[in-house]
């Protein structure tokens, strides 16, 4: 085996954290970087590799921390750079690698670039880090393309001249507060090329690629079919001006460069949300990123044929790239999976979600490769689906008038401990952020920790079961591609059994592990799982 095929990322559990989110320190109501530092030791006593921090870096949180001011330092509502340094130098002593988000595609309306860029001049050098145009139609006041937002509406705001009248407008992908990087701009790239070192040498382990089909856009800025216009459906595109195009590669390649004259073993994942595994390979090529979230899996419908063949699809793309396939159930953008499993002609069951979530951490943790966990998932949080619309802070919701609302319910504080909110979130004045439910108490940490049966403990044990197959190489199926029961082995070391039909289904013998407790007549029940591990 090579240095490149012994990598621990090539089959790392990596767990994300959200700092807003997952526990404060000081008090103020927003998890910061001390309470990420204090609970270590639980993140490590899961049994996971390393953690992905989403951004940390000073933003207005018009995007939850996706719209960046300066990529060289800390939010002070998170803490300050020191703390960012003891966090890794803690994490490491821990055994823990630690992945920051880099978000480049696009920087905050109030990154100084952006402020100076505003008062200069059409034309100028600074408005050339960014893509400003005039506008079409009378008086430019159309925008110069038909090109739409992820969050709705138009990807182009109209800017004000300083004498008050209408100027050129500038995309953004994303919020207007998000206004997108040119990367054709030398200056844009060697820039980033010293945010990369900058976090190289203060140790980080790796980078998570935010926005990454994002990242270039075509010369001339031609307009997209208009019919693909309507909604945004990037995962149904295909030669699309705004998406996914050969110009990204062209950064990743230059990235890696950087990353691989840096002494040690860092890591790149791409969020890149494309419209098929065969795409997505192209992100990983040997020469490029690291790795890519598999998207397609996170987002299959509980079926087994459906899963199979996403399994397949994924491995075969990724066969040539020789890069490991990665497995997630969710993530801070995403429905968690209690909910979206449970979800049955437009009704939420909480208990078959609970259930089908469990089977599902099994399969996921079973697969040849890297996993991700998103907080929270461990614990078997459902999506908060009735917070009031006054809390509501995702730029989605705004964007939309209300009609999608937004992530902010898988971003909700996580419980730690106590029957009440904020559970153990915050010990000072500051309400959580987001208003926790009053239905945690028996979903906290402390009172997982203490119930053999919780998810907690469930995920402890699988991932520390999953240490002794993960290298193991790619997996074998039994049965037909139609079954209803997924049934794979990886070498000898572990037999996975995922009943997803309407029937229990006979099992060999007493599993190493169920995703519910043992089933008295020793049969696989309907949504769940069984290990055999040798
Ligand atoms: C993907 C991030 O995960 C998401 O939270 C964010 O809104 C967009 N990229 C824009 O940065």
């Amino acid at each position: 085996m090579s240095t490149q095929d012994l990598a621990w990322w090539r089959h790392a559990a990596i767990y994300e954290i959200y700092p807003r989110s997952f526990a404060d320190g000081n008090g103020d109501g927003e998890g910061d970087l001390r309470g990420v530092i204090d609970r270590l030791p639980y993140v490590a006593g899961l049994g996971v590799d390393a953690l992905w921090i989403a951004p940390w870096y000073p933003s207005p949180m018009a995007d939850g921390g996706y719209d960046v001011t300066d990529h060289r330092d800390i939010d002070p509502r998170f803490g300050t750079l020191a703390d960012a340094e003891e966090l890794l130098d803690r994490a490491h002593a821990l055994g823990l690698r630690v992945l920051v988000d880099l978000v480049v595609n696009h920087t905050s309306e109030q990154h100084p670039w952006f402020r100076q860029a505003l008062a200069a001049a059409p034309g100028s050098p600074a408005r050339a880090r960014y893509f400003f145009r005039d506008g079409r139609g009378p008086e430019g006041g159309e925008p110069p393309t038909n090109w739409i937002s992820a969050f709705g509406g138009s990807a182009w705001t109209r800017t004000t001249d300083p004498d008050g009248s209408p100027g050129q407008w500038y995309l953004h992908t994303f919020a207007p507060e998000q206004p997108d990087l040119d990367w054709s701009s030398p200056r844009v790239a060697e820039d980033v090329d010293g945010v990369l070192r900058f976090w190289l040498d203060r140790g980080v382990d790796g980078f998570r690629v935010d926005a990454a089909s994002a990242m270039a856009k075509p010369a001339g800025l031609p307009d997209a079919d208009p019919a693909l216009q309507v909604a945004w459906t990037p995962r149904e595109w295909a030669d699309h001006p705004q998406w996914d195009t050969d110009g990204v590669h062209d950064i990743f390649r230059r990235w890696r460069r950087v990353i691989d004259d840096h002494p040690g073993e860092q890591v790149t994942v791409a969020e890149a949300v494309v419209k098929d595994p065969e795409r997505l390979a192209r992100y990983v090529r040997p020469d490029e990123l690291h790795t890519a979230f598999n998207f397609t899996f996170m987002h299959a419908s509980w079926d087994a044929t459906v899963l199979r063949s996403v399994v397949d699809d994924t491995l075969a793309s990724l066969a040539p790239s020789g890069a490991p396939a990665t497995w997630a159930l969710s993530s801070h953008d995403e429905v968690r999976p209690v909910t979206r499993l449970g979800r049955t002609g437009g009704i939420t069951d909480p208990v078959l979600g609970r259930r089908r979530a469990r089977a599902a951490a099994l399969l996921t943790f079973a697969l040849p490769g890297g996993v991700y966990v998103y907080q929270g998932d461990e614990l078997g949080l459902a999506e908060v689906e009735d917070l009031p619309e006054h809390a509501l802070q995702d730029p989605v919701y705004r964007r939309t008038a209300g009609r999608a609302r937004g992530r902010d319910g898988c971003r909700v504080p996580l419980p730690w401990s106590g029957h009440h909110p904020p559970y153990g979130f915050t010990d000072g004045p500051g309400a959580p952020w987001l208003p926790q439910p009053a239905t945690w108490s028996d979903l906290t940490v402390e009172a997982e920790d203490g119930d053999p049966g919780s998810v907690l403990n469930l995920y402890r044990e699988a991932l520390r079961l999953r240490r002794g197959f993960r290298d193991e190489p790619g997996l074998v199926w039994a049965g037909d591609p139609s079954d209803r029961v997924l049934d794979f082995r990886r070498g000898d070391r572990l037999r996975c059994v995922v009943n997803l039909g309407p029937t229990p289904v006979d099992l060999p013998g007493p599993p190493t592990l169920w995703s519910e407790p043992g089933s008295p007549d020793g049969r696989l029940p309907t949504d769940t799982a069984a290990w055999y591990v040798g």
